[in-house]
């Protein structure tokens, strides 16, 4: 099988513009679709033991329900992804002031973060495997941000059954930045209900714990003998319920863990398995962090694709990341980049099946 890469319509904007639909093929027939409104992945197919391909993550049938509202399914989250406290920051003495969306605090960008953009798509076969480069340019003070941003994303579906992330920005003012994607992963497939027997692994000796806002109180806490020990791979369900503090702050998982590693260099984040299909999903990240979130926020409101219904913890997010509110935690891996500095990472989701 070659690789393929089609395009074809998705819907129109309330302002007239058209919004186009990627699909990427490689050779061994795995599929990812993505559209230009938001960097959107709508669907992506892994196959199971017996080589069934099935669509692991949520999303929707078309745009409108896309444009109605929805938590961030599959979406490119910037310019700073998590929350920032009170939506405000100190950046070399200067006091910036974001738009408050989640409580008191500032979300995945604000009102109108990079889910909500449209983004100018440039696909390409390359050696690795069909590529889709997405390019946006934010404007100096959008969401109240400082300076101009040039940001590309990059998909490429690699021949081993990887979805790479390649995340590069420029700047003509210091800002922070802390570019992910918020795939919404079920592995036995998006419409088969809860998540909690997909068994996980995380590759972290510590996480950020919260206060009630979900922000980082600035403590990195040791992982030992709380349920936020998944050093070795255990099932989402087992200890999700049973009344941990930060668990019931949060509604279940929806913590950023400290990964273990050196530097920046690319390195196992997590890992994901589904034990009736078999179906693995490998997380390789090049951040400091990596959010995972157990879908505690869905119920069940949301008509999905092919009519489904998404409820609670029906699905999985491994958001890589810089740590929460690092914009003002100074003793955080720092998120801020200045002119001159090339912004770099990426994250690899590799499928395969136990
Ligand atoms: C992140 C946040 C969650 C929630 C989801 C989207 O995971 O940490 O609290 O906002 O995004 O609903």
């Amino acid at each position: 099988m070659e690789d393929l890469i089609t395009k074809r319509p998705f819907g129109t904007l309330p302002d007239g513009r058209d919004i186009e639909l990627y699909a990427l093929t490689n050779r061994t027939g795995m599929h990812v679709s993505i559209v230009t409104y938001g960097g959107i992945v709508t669907s992506l197919t892994a196959p199971d033991r017996g080589g069934l391909l099935a669509d692991v993550v949520l999303g929707f049938d078309n745009l409108d329900h896309y444009l109605a509202g929805h938590p961030y399914f599959g979406a490119i989250v910037g310019r700073y992804g998590n929350r920032i406290a009170g939506g405000s920051f100190t950046l070399d003495g200067e006091n910036y002031s974001l738009p408050v969306n989640n409580n008191d605090n500032h979300l995945h960008g604000g009102i109108k973060g990079f889910d909500k953009v449209l983004w100018r798509a440039q696909p390409q076969s390359t050696p690795d495997g069909p590529q889709l480069e997405l390019t946006y340019l934010s404007a100096d003070g959008e969401e109240g941000y400082p300076g101009q941003l040039d940001v590309a994303v990059t998909y490429t579906l690699t021949h081993d059954n990887g979805l790479r992330i390649d995340y590069r920005a420029t700047t003509d003012k210091p800002t922070p930045i802390n570019l992910t994607n918020h795939s919404y992963f079920n592995l036995a497939g998006h419409d088969r209900g809860a998540i909690l027997d997909h068994r996980v692994s995380i590759n972290a000796d510590r996480f950020t714990p919260v206060d009630s806002g979900l922000i980082p109180t600035g403590e990195l806490r040791g992982v030992d003998d709380t349920p936020m020990d998944f050093r070795d791979p255990i099932a989402i369900g087992a200890r999700i319920d049973a009344g941990d503090e930060q668990l019931l702050l949060a509604g279940g998982y929806d913590h950023n863990w400290v990964l273990n590693k050196m530097g920046n260099e690319l390195s196992p984040a997590a890992r994901v398995s589904e034990p009736t299909t078999g179906r693995v999903m490998e997380v390789l990240t090049r951040e400091p962090g990596v959010q995972f979130y157990t879908a505690n926020f869905l119920d069940g409101s949301l008509s999905g694709k092919e009519a489904s219904v998404y409820g609670r913890r029906c699905a999985l997010c491994l958001e890589t990341q810089h740590f929460p509110d690092s914009p003002n935690k100074p003793d955080f891996p720092s998120t801020v980049i200045r002119p001159g500095d090339l912004y770099e990472t990426t994250t690899v989701y590799r499928f395969s099946v136990d």
